[in-house]
């Protein structure tokens, strides 16, 4: 098996639903082990490669097919890339999939709207209730679920710790990852 085999672990799910946070486990676990790594979260990327976009429709797509665009340039190069936005449009998830084939891994970080409203780790669902953002995924812009995705990840049921240790249980099996050497 090769060591340096490229994918693409893309993250979908509401904002709070832990893709950060399950992303910087997974990094920490994958950096142990000697792999390659890149991460474009949602938040950073916003900050740079697409500042100045804001979260119509349209910028929303630009934004992904963005990311899409450099995980792919990465992955086929043998890089390993974590991609961590809310990704909410099932179509432009899709279009990724396309470009990227079967190093393309869809992860589903579920939480239900109640729970990232209770957690409210960045206080935005707060300002989406009162009016003071508008078109808020999850309270007043849509979120689409994906139908198939290659692994789903349950933040209601369990640990960050434990979230990540079922992608890399996933990527093991699947011949991504070599299994962890235990002395
Ligand atoms: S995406 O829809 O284009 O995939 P992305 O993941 O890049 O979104 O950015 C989402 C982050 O932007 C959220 O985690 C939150 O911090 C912030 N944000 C600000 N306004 C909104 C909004 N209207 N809807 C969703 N997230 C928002």
């Amino acid at each position: 098996m090769s060591d340096d085999k490229g994918y693409c672990l893309w993250f979908t799910g509401l904002s709070g639903a832990g893709k950060t946070t399950i992303t910087n486990q997974l990094v920490k676990e994958l950096l142990k082990r000697g792999s390659k790594l890149e991460v474009l979260d949602g938040d950073v990327v916003r900050e740079n490669l697409s500042k100045g976009l804001g979260f119509s429709k349209e910028d929303r797509d630009t934004n992904i097919r963005r990311i899409a665009f450099v995980a792919n340039l990465l992955s086929r190069n043998g890089v390993p890339v974590i991609t961590a936005a809310i990704s909410p449009y099932r179509e432009i998830r899709d279009e990724a999939r396309q470009m990227m084939g079967d190093r393309f891994i869809e992860i589903y970080v579920k939480a239900s709207v109640e729970t990232c409203e209770e957690r409210d780790v960045k206080g935005l669902y707060a300002k989406a209730r009162s009016g003071e953002i508008k078109e808020f995924t999850g309270v007043s812009d849509p979120y689409e679920e994906p139908v198939d995705p290659e692994i789903t990840v349950e933040t209601e049921q369990q640990s960050p710790e434990e979230s990540a240790q079922q992608i890399i249980g996933y990527l093991e099996k699947h011949g991504w990852l070599k299994p962890a050497v235990h002395a």
